[in-house]
C-alpha cells in the first residue's frame, strides 16, 4: 500500500491571494486527513509566499498528524523545525525565482553540512528526508549521512511525453532500487497527477507520494475530501 501525504501550500497561496483568512490551509489539512491522507505536507519558503510561520505553528498544534515540513537547509528555517518538532522534514533546494522546487538536491557537493542537520534533527527525534534525483551518487551520499528517507523528484518523469517518460520512469525505479539496497524508505513527489500516477507505484520500495497541486486544483471542483479519495484509490 502506497500512502498519500497532502501538500497544502496552494490552499495558502489563494488565501494569501486575498491577504485575509479564506480559504484555511488548517481546515485543508483536517479534510484531507479525514479522508485518509496519512500526513500533511507544508513548504515554509524563504519569501514565505504561501505557508507561514504561523500556519506551520497551528498545523502542529490544532491537528494530531504526522507533519513534513519541507525547507531549505537555511539556518532561520532550520531553528523553527527544531522549535516546532514535525515528524519529519524534507530537505528540498530552493532558489527564490523559482516557480516550485526546481530539482533535486545535490547532496553530495555538500555531505558534511547535510550530515550535521540530519544530527540536529535526530537528537529531537524528527526524522529527515532529503528530496533529489534517482542518482546512485545521492543515494548513496543519503545513507551515508544518515538520512532516514529519500524523496525521488518525479518532476522530469511529470514534464516527459512518450519514450521521454518511460526513460524516466525506469531511472525512477532504478532510483528505488539502490535506496532499498541501502535501507533508505522510498517515498516520491512532484507534478504527480491523477493521470501519471499509475507507472510511479513500479518504483521498489515506495511507501508514500507527496502530491500537492493537482490535488487541490481538482478539489476546487469536487472537494478536499473526494479529491483525496480518488487519489487513494488510484494508489491501491
Ligand atoms: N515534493 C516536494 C519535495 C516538493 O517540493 C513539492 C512541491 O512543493 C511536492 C512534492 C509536491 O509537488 P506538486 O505540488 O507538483 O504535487
Amino acid at each position: 500500500m502506497i500512502h498519500l501525504a497532502v501538500n497544502i501550500d496552494h490552499v495558502a497561496t489563494v488565501r494569501n491571494a486575498r491577504g485575509g483568512i479564506q480559504p484555511d490551509p488548517i481546515e485543508a489539512a483536517r479534510q484531507s486527513i479525514q479522508a485518509g491522507a496519512i500526513g500533511i505536507v507544508c513548504h515554509l519558503r524563504e519569501d514565505r509566499r504561501h505557508i507561514r510561520d504561523a500556519d506551520v505553528y497551528a498545523l502542529r498544534s490544532e491537528l494530531n498528524t504526522k507533519l513534513d515540513l519541507e525547507m531549505a537547509a537555511q539556518e532561520d528555517i532550520i531553528r523553527i523545525a527544531e522549535d516546532v518538532k514535525p515528524e519529519l522534514v524534507t530537505i528540498v533546494p530552493e532558489k527564490r525565482k523559482e516557480l516550485t522546487t526546481d530539482g533535486g538536491l545535490n547532496i553530495a557537493a555538500d555531505s558534511s553540512r547535510y550530515a550535521e542537520l540530519v544530527q540536529r534533527m535526530h537528537a529531537l527525534g524528527i526524522e529527515v528526508s532529503f528530496f533529489i534525483e534517482p542518482d546512485s551518487k545521492q543515494i548513496e551520499t543519503a545513507q551515508k549521512i544518515g538520512a532516514d528517507i529519500i524523496e525521488l523528484h518525479t518532476g522530469t518523469y511529470a514534464d516527459a511525453i512518450g519514450s521521454n517518460a518511460e526513460e524516466a520512469l525506469q531511472l525512477l525505479i532504478l532510483g528505488g532500487k539502490i535506496a532499498q539496497e541501502h535501507g533508505l524508505k522510498v517515498t516520491a513527489g512532484h507534478g504527480l497527477d491523477y493521470h501519471n500516477i499509475t507507472p510511479i507505484k513500479s518504483i521498489p520500495g515506495l511507501v508514500e507520494v507527496s502530491i500537492g497541486h493537482a490535488l487541490i486544483s481538482r478539489a476546487l471542483f469536487i472537494g478536499i475530501p473526494q479529491a483525496v479519495k480518488d487519489m487513494i484509490s488510484l494508489l491501491e
